[in-house]
């Protein structure tokens, strides 16, 4: 049925657009009463065998929202009536920002892939923070991960300052927080995953943060699929002496190869990150390499071209505590959640294993 939606509106749809619209429904869902309860025990039917426990938090599932659809943290109850065990929101930066000019946002169809420049389009840290403290708390609250970047027109030196600020203003609000220095549309940005850079760059985060709130909030990286594997060990050897609590591999890539779409469509699209299906080998390359290097010391949350219980289960088994998608969300549609969720409980069940914390990182190699 979403095929048919997705071919028969949203594909004719500018893509931004389409993102807005869909969100807006799934917004008006969640709040009209009753209708959140029972779109929730449609679509995210809960097996207990696949709750876990990672960064310290309980969670229902292994399978989150990753960052970037819900940059302003404005339907996040929406997104887990749909039946995400997670969402994590942002990226916000330290000030508004408008992002990129449109077009911005391009569908690859026949790649299962997504192009995008957005560049951290957001409301800001204060305002973000504002209404993560007006949410209310109740038991069905999901764990909230919150992204952090650099706003465009701070300087790269100045950066540090920027990312302290929004610390400041959200960890209260945040199950857990992540430092994104991986996206490649705001310029400069990635130099900041130099290790030389990004060490002090956390462990100032990491002092803002125990400033900010009593008890410890979960701090992670978010780094690129473009990193050289040197680079890779470098950062992961980093993240294990300053005592980060995870890092989330990857975000989208610059890389264009292996796509069916023209050369030619491909260069009128132009820059930004390639994100679904052709992401898929080298995010799983990276989360193995990070296991390798890391042997437990961290939670790795993998991200990059999951869009099946199979490729959610592969990472798991490859060392991933969580797994996040998004492109597939936009190709799959509202069922998506429910599909990889009994897909995730049949492999468990035909594993052997009695907990997804059992099951990570045990393929062997
Ligand atoms: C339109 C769009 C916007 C995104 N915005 C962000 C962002 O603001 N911050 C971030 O860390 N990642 C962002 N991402 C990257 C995703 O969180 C994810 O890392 C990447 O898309 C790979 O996962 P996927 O193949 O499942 O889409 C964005 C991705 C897309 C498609």
């Amino acid at each position: 049925m979403y095929k048919l939606l997705f071919d028969l509106v949203f594909k004719k749809m500018d893509p931004e657009k389409a993102h807005h619209l869909a969100f807006f429904w799934i917004r008006l869902a969640a709040s009209v009463p009753g209708l959140r309860q029972l779109v929730k025990a449609v679509l995210a039917p809960r097996d207990p065998a696949l709750r876990t426990t990672a960064l310290g938090l309980d969670l229902p599932g292994p399978f989150g929202l990753g960052a970037g659809f819900d940059k302003d943290g404005i339907g996040i109850d929406g997104l887990s009536m749909l039946g995400f065990d997670f969402v994590e929101i942002g990226t916000v930066t330290g000030e508004p920002q408008a992002g990129n000019p449109a077009p911005r946002l391009f569908r690859l169809v026949e790649d299962r892939a997504l192009i995008n420049r957005m560049g951290f389009n957001n409301q800001g840290s204060a305002r973000v923070a504002a209404r993560l403290k007006a949410r209310p708390h109740t038991s069905s609250t999901p764990v909230i991960g919150v992204n952090i970047g650099k706003t465009k027109v701070v300087e790269e030196v100045d950066a540090t300052a920027d990312y302290v600020k929004s610390t400041e203003r959200l960890a209260e609000y945040a199950d857990y927080l992540v430092v994104n220095v991986s996206s490649p549309n705001t310029p400069g940005l990635r130099n900041l995953q130099t290790v030389s850079t990004l060490g002090p760059l956390l462990v100032d985060v990491r002092q803002a943060a125990d400033r900010s709130v009593a008890h410890h909030v979960p701090l992670l990286v978010k780094i690129a699929p473009d990193l050289a594997d040197e680079d890779i060990d470098a950062i992961a050897d980093m993240a294990v002496q300053i005592g980060l609590d995870g890092i989330i591999a990857t975000n989208t890539t610059i890389g264009r190869d292996g796509l069916r779409e023209s050369a030619a469509r491909i260069e009128e699209i132009g820059m930004g990150g390639l994100s679904g299906a052709p992401l898929k080998a080298r995010s799983l390359e990276v989360l193995q390499r990070l296991r390798e290097r890391t042997a437990g010391q961290l939670v790795l949350v993998a991200v990059g071209g999951i869009e099946t219980a199979d490729d959610a289960w592969e990472r798991i088994t490859h060392g991933a505590d969580l797994v996040q998608g998004y492109s597939a969300f936009v190709y799959e549609g509202p069922f998506w959640m429910r599909r990889v969720h009994k897909g995730l409980s049949a492999r468990l069940r035909a594993s052997g294993f009695t907990s997804i914390t059992e099951a990570v990182g045990s393929a062997k190699g």
